[in-house]
């Protein structure tokens, strides 16, 4: 999604944008967010959107710089925040190469990743880098391309227990996958009908390590698949769709 369709959709954030905080059904996120956060650090929330995120780390570090190029996210992250004096809102383009705007300890690049072109998921891992220091931690939580192929297979065992034919239940399979698979080979399939890109887990590992990271830990972050379904069975629960959570070094 461009800049000014961020903008238009901050109004309506809370409806239209997936909040991973709140549906992380094992408090994952919040769990590893403690565990790297020191409360000397300095934290900076790379694309915060509306800073969800922002009141949680504003507790436990000592500083939080939250960044994003949709003034109109950024406007509603500052209201929410204007009471803190350890939180400072700024306005960036992250896939432009821009001077350093912070020396974070820990950083945070939660669901920013998702743009279908290589080149701009490549420029703000840079300035993200550029804006870490050494050794310090980033976080990063990226959508599951594994899922996205789960979700097909969830709907085709929905069908074949509700008592369609193999033939059915594989015609209902395709068409889903028709409507939302843009490019497989690139992962990039869509949301809300956003073309949106998804990651394998090796991938996640390889992207990482040829940014100049070490991947510390590779996690599951799981949601309900209430967030995939509408209504979905009773029986359809475990195992339950996920993004990737990474944590990682900045190499020295
Ligand atoms: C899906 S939202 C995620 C927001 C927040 N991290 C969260 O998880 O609630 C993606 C955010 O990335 C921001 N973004 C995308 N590309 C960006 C760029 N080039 N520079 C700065 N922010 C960007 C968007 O404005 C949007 O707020």
């Amino acid at each position: 999604m461009e800049q000014n369709l961020w903008d238009q959709a901050a109004a309506q954030y809370d409806e239209e944008i997936f909040d991973t905080f709140a549906h992380d059904r094992n408090n994952v996120l919040r769990k590893t967010l403690e565990s790297v956060v020191g409360a000397e650090d300095t934290f900076c929330d790379f694309g915060c959107g509306v800073g969800r995120t922002v009141p949680f780390i504003a507790e436990i570090a000592k500083e939080v710089v939250a960044v994003d190029y949709s003034a109109a996210s950024l406007a509603i992250a500052e209201k929410n925040n204007f009471h803190r004096n350890n939180v400072q809102i700024l306005q960036q383009d992250l896939a432009e190469l821009n001077p350093p705007f912070c020396c974070a300890d820990v950083g945070l690049l939660m669901q920013v990743l998702i743009m279908p072109d290589p080149r701009t998921r490549e420029g703000i891992l840079n300035t993200v880098s550029r804006n870490l220091r050494s050794g310090g931690h980033l976080v990063t939580v990226v959508p599951s391309l594994e899922v996205a192929l789960l979700t097909y297979h969830r709907l085709g065992q929905w069908y074949r227990r509700d008592g369609s034919s193999f033939a059915e239940a594989a015609r209902e399979m395709r068409c889903s996958a028709d409507q939302d698979i843009v490019s497989i080979a690139e992962g990039v399939v869509k949301i809300s009908d956003t073309p949106t890109k998804h990651f394998l887990g090796e991938e996640v590992l390889m992207t990482f390590c040829d940014a100049g990271f070490e991947a510390l830990q590779l996690e599951k972050i799981e949601y309900s698949w209430k967030e995939d379904f509408e209504e979905p069975p009773a029986w359809m629960q475990d195992p339950y769709p996920w993004d990737w959570l990474l944590v990682a070094r900045k190499a020295a």
